[in-house]
């Protein structure tokens, strides 16, 4: 018991420390920025063009498809990319949608590692990566997401590894 009190109490200061680095620096600008380094970072096969045309920074953030913004916050809330037939990986960076509380990138060809990075994001509600391909072991460290409350893996190449923690 004493050794998950210990184990809980640096997750607390170190989620606390990174917010407060973070917060004051974060805004819509910032997702926005987040945002267009994520779609070149994925190359697609994209028949109509779809993030090519929609994910640009001559139209407003929120409007662009796949993203939903919090109107409380003015931040994104939600990043839906399902069925788009995309190739790439999960970017550590994505960390920095501070305000993100739901992820969907079902059927495409995501790969790679799921980066614990995303333990970052302490709203997240909803993960759902069905149909893709990430080869790394069960991303264990979901589970310290507080709010986290529907997580979807399957069809994917995840494997039973030594959890992992990312701190
Ligand atoms: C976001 O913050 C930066 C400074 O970090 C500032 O220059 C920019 O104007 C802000 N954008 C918005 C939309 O508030
Ligand atoms: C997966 O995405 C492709 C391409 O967008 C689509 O044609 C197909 O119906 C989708 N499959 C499922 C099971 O949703
Ligand atoms: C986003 O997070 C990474 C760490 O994953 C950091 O190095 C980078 O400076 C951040 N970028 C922005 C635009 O906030
Ligand atoms: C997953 O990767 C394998 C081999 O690397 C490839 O043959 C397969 O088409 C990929 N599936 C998806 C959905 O990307």
């Amino acid at each position: 018991m004493g050794r998950s009190c210990n184990l809980l109490f640096v997750l607390v200061v170190f989620i606390l420390l990174h917010t407060s680095l973070s917060s004051t620096v974060l805004n819509i600008s910032t997702d926005e920025a987040v945002l267009l380094a994520y779609k070149s970072h994925i190359s697609y096969f994209d028949p109509n063009n779809i993030l090519t045309t929609h994910w640009s920074s001559s139209r407003l953030v929120c409007n662009w498809i796949g993203i939903t913004c919090s109107s409380r916050h003015h931040r994104v809330s939600a990043l839906d990319i399902s069925n788009m037939q995309l190739y790439g990986t999960i970017p550590p960076y994505l960390e920095n949608l501070s305000f993100l509380v739901s992820i969907s990138i079902d059927n495409n060809s995501f790969h790679g590692e799921f980066p614990k990075e995303l333990a970052y994001l302490q709203r997240l509600k909803l993960i759902s990566v069905r149909r893709n391909n990430f080869t790394s072991a069960i991303p264990t460290f979901l589970s310290l997401l507080p709010n986290l409350r529907i997580v979807h893996l399957q069809s994917n190449q995840f494997f039973r590894g030594n959890p992992v923690f990312p701190f």
